[in-house]
């Protein structure tokens, strides 16, 4: 085992002590927005790529995905996955590798990439990410990535926790700062405890530069949306600051 891969079986043991699927940003934004840019789902062969705990991988399976093949870095992330569908089977199919030396797994309707951008190393690295996700679509294909928001707020903490999730990138704002999220969210008595880790900030210059280079067409950068039910739980006013800044992009795009 590497030393990226034991770094992130230590946050694998936080994301199984900790409910972040609770928390207003997940529940609230990230999930229904996911279901909406997603779509159409019925159907689709999915490939995810740094899907973690397959806290998504699940949503999308229960959304009508044909089928989910989802891939995470971390043997203990898959672990936790493997358990869930051990529990509860959903037919999802996880993996355990890492999305630079995956070559090509199929020719997928849709790859979905959560965040995996954030951890390349330098622009080059996202370039190489890029034409792996590009390999493995079939020609129409959709790719759908959950992003880092490149209009990020620095101190994207003072008034974010009570969102659950809080980010800050260490200056200067440039390609490959270093970023820092930390989510906080209820461990199993409903305490609020934290979680951070580090990935890097891309300009979305940089983002659109490396997707356009490996191929894809028709790139959109998308603001995430609050679902009615977060409104409605929490007010107009106490979501202003997510939606004014929000903590998170998602970017579509096609391969031709
Ligand atoms: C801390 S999690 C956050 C992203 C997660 N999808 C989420 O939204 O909760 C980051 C995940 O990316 C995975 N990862 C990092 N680099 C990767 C790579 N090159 N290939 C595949 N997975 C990777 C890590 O193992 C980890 O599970």
């Amino acid at each position: 085992m590497n030393e990226e891969q034991r770094y992130f079986n230590k946050i694998a043991e936080g994301y199984q002590a900790l409910d972040t699927g609770s928390t207003p940003v997940r529940k609230f934004s990230e999930v229904p927005s996911l279901l909406k840019y997603a779509q159409p789902l019925a159907g689709a062969a999915i490939l995810e790529l740094a899907c973690s705990d397959g806290f998504f991988s699940r949503l999308l399976k229960n959304a009508g995905a044909a089928s989910v093949l989802a891939m995470d870095l971390s043997p203990q992330m898959i672990e936790l996955a493997c358990l869930e569908e051990a529990r509860k089977p959903l037919g999802i199919a996880y993996r355990v590798g890492s999305v630079l030396e995956m070559g090509v797994l199929g020719q997928f309707d849709m790859v979905f990439s959560p965040f995996v951008m954030s951890y390349a190393k330098d622009r080059q690295e996202l370039l190489a990410m890029c034409r792996a996700l590009y390999r493995n679509l079939k020609p129409g294909g959709r790719l759908l990535s959950m992003n880092d928001n490149p209009s990020l707020l620095p101190d994207s903490e003072t008034g974010f926790s009570k969102y659950g999730k809080i980010k800050r990138i260490a200056p200067p704002v440039q390609d490959g700062a270093r970023l820092t999220v930390t989510w906080v969210a209820p461990d199993s008595n409903a305490t609020l405890q934290s979680l951070a880790f580090e990935c890097r900030y891309y300009t979305r210059e940089s983002l659109e530069w490396a997707l356009t280079e490996a191929g894809f067409v028709d790139v959109c950068i998308h603001h995430p949306e609050v679902s009615p039910e977060g409104l409605a739980a929490y007010g107009q006013a106490y979501w202003a600051l997510f939606l004014e800044h929000p903590l998170l992009v998602f970017i579509a795009a096609r391969r031709p």
